[in-house]
């Protein structure tokens, strides 16, 4: 089917792949609310759409995302702030079940690092930085930076990054395990693509319990997750696609995957 329009983002649909492209480059792509409502909103509609296998989330401009719209925020009173819980709606990006892939192609700063870090598989082109800056406005992250960042890269570089405010290129992005890959700038978008295509030609019953299966690591404790990851391995052999993956193999042949 055809994506919906959105006031701040683009949505393509090809190949059984949607590309979410943050499309304020104005302000470097800051993310105010009508942004959280369409980009939940687009990657809700893309994990429904049965023509839809994986999901791409990059900025047009030099930012991917410089933050929380820090126009939007200068008169946010703590009141307001509290009572509507201000940008807890982000967390709908939890309920997808389809991959997610973050091409990050310049600043991801603030809620920007923060959006980035939502996504399963990070990619950063050679040009993007990224950075917890809150500390200079006299804040401090509040869409998951002091806890997505240490889980991601520890402790010693996340109260680096957090305290000082600054950014660090891919390079050290990549070194730190922020991201999964640097790529050219250039072909950024080609790359997300091709891992896009790779993620969308398996089963997307395994590619969900993979998923599933990682981001349980970031709730329970070791034995816990590891009874839960063998439940959904034992799950997965009432599939189909189990049937037919393992079948092609021993046949040398491509599998056939019917997502059932
Ligand atoms: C609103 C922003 C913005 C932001 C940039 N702009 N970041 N507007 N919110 N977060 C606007 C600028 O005001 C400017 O608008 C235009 O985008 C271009 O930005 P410049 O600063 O002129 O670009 P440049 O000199 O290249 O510097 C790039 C930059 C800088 C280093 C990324 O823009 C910057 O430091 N931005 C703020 C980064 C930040 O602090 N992010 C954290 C936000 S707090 P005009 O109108 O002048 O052209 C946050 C909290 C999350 O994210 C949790 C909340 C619950």
């Amino acid at each position: 089917s055809t994506p919906a329009t959105y006031e701040t983002i683009l949505v393509e649909y090809a190949d059984g792949i949607a590309t979410i492209t943050l499309n304020r480059p104005d302000s470097l792509n800051a993310l105010n609310l009508t942004v959280l409502e369409d980009v939940t909103a687009a990657a809700s509609a893309a994990d429904a759409d049965d023509g839809i296998r994986a999901i791409i989330l990059t900025g047009a401009g030099k930012a991917f995302a410089a933050g929380a719209d820090i126009k939007q925020m200068s008169s946010l009173d703590f009141a307001t702030a509290y009572r509507k819980n201000w940008f807890a709606g982000w967390s709908r990006l939890d309920d997808v079940s389809k991959p997610i892939i973050a091409a990050v192609n310049g600043f991801a700063l603030g809620g920007g690092c923060e959006l980035a870090m939502m996504a399963d598989i990070l990619i950063a082109s050679e040009k993007a930085k990224f950075g917890q800056p809150e500390i200079n406005l006299g804040v401090l992250p509040g869409m998951g930076g002091s806890q997505r960042l240490t889980r991601a890269i520890g402790k010693a570089k996340a109260m680096d990054l957090c305290l000082t405010g600054r950014m660090m290129d891919a390079e050290e992005a990549e070194r730190s395990g922020l991201v999964a890959r640097v790529v050219a700038h250039d072909s950024l978008i080609e790359e997300a693509e091709s891992i896009a295509a790779t993620v969308a030609s398996k089963s997307l019953i395994a590619s969900s319990m993979v998923k599933e299966a990682v981001n349980v690591a970031f709730e329970t404790p070791l034995q816990q997750g590891l009874a839960y990851e063998r439940r959904l391995f034992h799950a997965s052999l009432a599939t189909n696609d189990q049937s037919e993956g393992m079948a092609a193999f021993v046949e040398k042949r491509k599998p056939d995957f019917t997502d059932s």
